[in-house]
């Protein structure tokens, strides 16, 4: 049928008008498949330098079945026969670079063949890169470096393809195209207009700037670009002593989703070793989360940094502090003048402020070169207070510390006195001393104690005495002091090599006060009050046992004591014992009523305690039996003239005398 038709198409053909144009290439792909059915025709070849050695590469393609399909290649006369693959490397002296040449090539699939359409190309203007390998990341403020080696001295021009990163690849590729820079033969481009917060897929290819007719490379493999690890990781710490060694175990959050594309590596150092105290240094790479290590008694920072593909996180530092020592000894030996083995190592912390600070800290390991170790050792200064440690490292690489106290290299006297010295709560006999510790700095020894003397300076021969206190106090109290004197108080450091400059008060103690006398009167006012309770209740006791018998011998005293206990009961009714003038016939009552005191008692407090003693004391033998009957009398008398005549007493004056607020002594006159 085709063929039959042949005619009438080629007439049409010949006419050529518009569309029926494709008969045309009906017709011809039915003269090549007439050649040989499985034979399509190959791509027209590319020939291009690659600039990675002497040779060109030619390349082409073709759809075909068949596996067994050969190929030649014609650089116009020069022809390179039975390639078996769709591209081949020619040494650059087999071909003519310079002028143009046509180039094709040439299937033969089974008995047939085919024919590739020709091209005339100048080889020399044609080059073509291999595609980018090995690219390295790194985000940057304003966006993402790229890097890879370089072809050649020239910058080439770059396209980065990129697609947000998603698990289904559905985000869009963005494509710039950019110049490379060069750098250390390596180009680099910079992708602006980024974002660090998220992942991409990139790639890249390149061409050079300088041929003629340059040519894309391949695109590189896809590279994921992770987002920027912004922030260090979040470490949590929890540390355990154990047996000389801190074990330190370190955990921390994933890192952000985004910025783990790829993968997320882990670092971690510490001062300890980096200082090589006393393990050498170590550095640990890990993937997972967490980390334990081991590290000395000394203070160390640990630093954690996460890495990916595209950079590294900011360090998180764990600061560890040194293991606080409650009470450290003065060393009484040390290595720093030993011959150290390589696990050894000494530290000495400059205690200036009494803490200790890591830029002051002087390392001398096993490890350093002897003449290194001597100029260590001189750096060591005199009369400066050290916190030495001394530290091996265990089989395991573990570092433990052996020793730790406090060293002088040389020591001196205390360049200071003891601050604030003051006394507060002076006594006459004693006095509060309280001052502050010596500046540690100041110190330059170990204190023994304190100096704490005494000069009396009134006293003409100025004799000294001093005592020695303990150097852990900050207060005293100085007893044994003379009343009323003048001292000159003086405290000073003391080391083992001497005394340091003395702080000086001045006291004046107070003069031996009433306060004695007080004391004393209290005292014996609570003796007298004890024995009166006493005797007061000997005697409820006496009368219950033995009640009181009569007595024939006094018989006066027996109304007497009634009268005195009514004269009790009336004795807050004193004021009405204003005395009036007796009746000139009372005048004639005995005369000791007149001329002695008619009443006289002692008042000392009013208490029936009192009264009581005063009734035994008033039925002692020879005491005052008269008093009582002349107070009775009186008592009487002061009635009776109430009762009789008041109007008598202006003619009378009576006067009332209180002495010592105890007696009352009454006297009348008459006018
Ligand atoms: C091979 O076939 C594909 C599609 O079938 C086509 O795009 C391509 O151009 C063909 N190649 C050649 C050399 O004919
Ligand atoms: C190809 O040629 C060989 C001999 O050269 C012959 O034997 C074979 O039959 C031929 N094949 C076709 C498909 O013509
Ligand atoms: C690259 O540099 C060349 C000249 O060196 C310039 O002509 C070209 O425009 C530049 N291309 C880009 C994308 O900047
Ligand atoms: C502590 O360390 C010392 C010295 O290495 C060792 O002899 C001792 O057994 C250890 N003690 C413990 C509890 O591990
Ligand atoms: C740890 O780091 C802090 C702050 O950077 C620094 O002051 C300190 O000296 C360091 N400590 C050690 C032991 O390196
Ligand atoms: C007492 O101290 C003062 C000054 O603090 C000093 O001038 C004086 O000489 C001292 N007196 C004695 C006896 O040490
Ligand atoms: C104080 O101590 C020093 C040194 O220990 C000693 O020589 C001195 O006798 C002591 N003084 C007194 C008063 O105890």
């Amino acid at each position: 049928m085709i063929l039959l038709d042949f005619p009438l198409y080629l007439m049409e053909t010949l006419k050529c008008r518009g569309s029926l144009c494709g008969f045309v290439v009906v017709f011809m792909f039915l003269t090549t498949v007439s050649k040989g059915s499985a034979c399509h025709a190959p791509s027209t070849p590319q020939c291009f330098e690659t600039k990675a050695d002497e040779f060109y590469i030619c390349e082409w393609s073709m759809n075909t079945t068949e596996s067994d399909v050969m190929f030649d290649l014609y650089f116009k006369k020069n022809r390179f026969r039975n390639i078996k693959t769709t591209w081949s490397k020619i040494h650059r002296d087999k071909l003519n670079l310079f002028t143009p040449v046509d180039l094709w090539v040439e299937a033969h699939v089974g008995n047939s063949s085919c024919t590739s359409t020709k091209k005339s190309v100048i080889l020399s203007n044609t080059v073509k890169y291999e595609a980018p390998q090995k690219i390295s990341i790194s985000w940057l403020k304003n966006g993402l470096k790229l890097r890879w080696a370089a072809v050649e001295q020239n910058s080439a021009l770059a396209e980065v393809r990129f697609q947000r990163h998603d698990e289904h690849h559905t985000e869009l590729w963005e494509n710039r195209t950019t110049n490379t820079t060069i750098e250390s033969s390596m180009y680099q481009v910079i992708v602006t207009n980024m974002s660090k917060h998220s992942a991409y897929r990139v790639q890249i290819r390149h061409r050079p700037t300088q041929p003629r007719n340059p040519l894309w490379s391949d695109w590189s493999p896809v590279v994921m670009v992770p987002a920027e690890l912004e922030r260090s990781p979040e470490v949590s710490v929890t540390t355990r002593l154990v047996n000389g060694t801190r074990r330190v175990m370190l955990t921390w959050k994933p890192m952000p989703h985004t910025a783990s594309v790829g993968k997320v590596n882990y670092t971690l150092k510490d001062t300890q070793s980096s200082r090589g105290c006393p393990c050498e240094e170590r550095t640990h790479h890990f993937k997972w989360n967490k980390y334990t290590t081991y590290i000395s008694y000394s203070a160390a920072n640990i630093s954690v940094i996460a890495r990916n593909a595209a950079g590294y996180s900011p360090p998180a530092i764990i600061q560890v502090p040194a293991v606080p020592a409650a009470d450290l000894k003065s060393c009484d030996k040390t290595l720093l003048n030993e011959k150290l083995n390589k696990q050894t190592c000494l530290e000495l912390y400059d205690l200036q402020d009494g803490d200790s600070r890591s830029e002051n800290v002087i390392t001398l390991t096993g490890r350093k070169k002897k003449k290194e170790r001597e100029q260590i050792r001189e750096s060591i200064k005199d009369y400066v207070r050290y916190l030495y440690f001394e530290h091996t490292c265990d089989g395991d690489r573990k570092p433990r510390t052996v020793k730790r106290c406090l060293f002088y290299k040389k020591e001196g006297v205390p360049l200071r006195e003891p601050q604030d010295f003051t006394p507060s709560s002076e006594t006459d006999h004693s006095v509060d001393l309280s001052w502050k510790a010596i500046p540690s700095v100041d110190q330059r020894g170990f204190l023994t104690h304190y100096s704490l003397c005494r000069v009396k300076i009134s006293s003409q021969e100025e004799h000294k005495d001093c005592q020695n206190i303990s150097a852990s106090l900050i207060n005293h109290r100085l007893e044994n002091l003379t009343p009323g004197t003048k001292y000159n108080i003086s405290l000073a450091g003391v080391t083992r090599v001497g005394e340091g400059p003395r702080a000086t008060i001045t006291i004046n103690t107070q003069p031996k006060k009433p306060v004695n006398v007080l004391w004393s009167l209290l005292f014996l006012f609570g003796f007298f009050f004890i024995s009166t309770v006493c005797t007061f209740i000997l005697k409820r006791i006496k009368n219950k046992i033995f009640p009181p018998v009569p007595t024939p011998v006094i018989p006066d005293f027996t109304p007497c004591q009634p009268e005195s206990q009514q004269m009790l009961e009336r004795k807050e009714e004193v004021h009405e014992l204003t005395l009036h003038q007796l009746h000139p016939e009372r005048k004639s009552l005995p005369e000791d009523a007149e001329e002695t005191p008619v009443f006289r008692g002692k008042w000392d407090d009013g208490t029936d305690e009192d009264a009581e003693d005063e009734r035994g004391d008033s039925r002692m033998p020879g005491g005052s039996s008269d008093e009582c009957l002349s107070t009775d009398q009186a008592l009487r008398s002061s009635r009776e003239g109430e009762m009789t005549d008041m109007d008598q007493v202006d003619n009378e004056i009576a006067m009332l005398i209180y002495r010592n607020g105890l007696v009352f002594d009454v006297k009348t006159d008459s006018t």
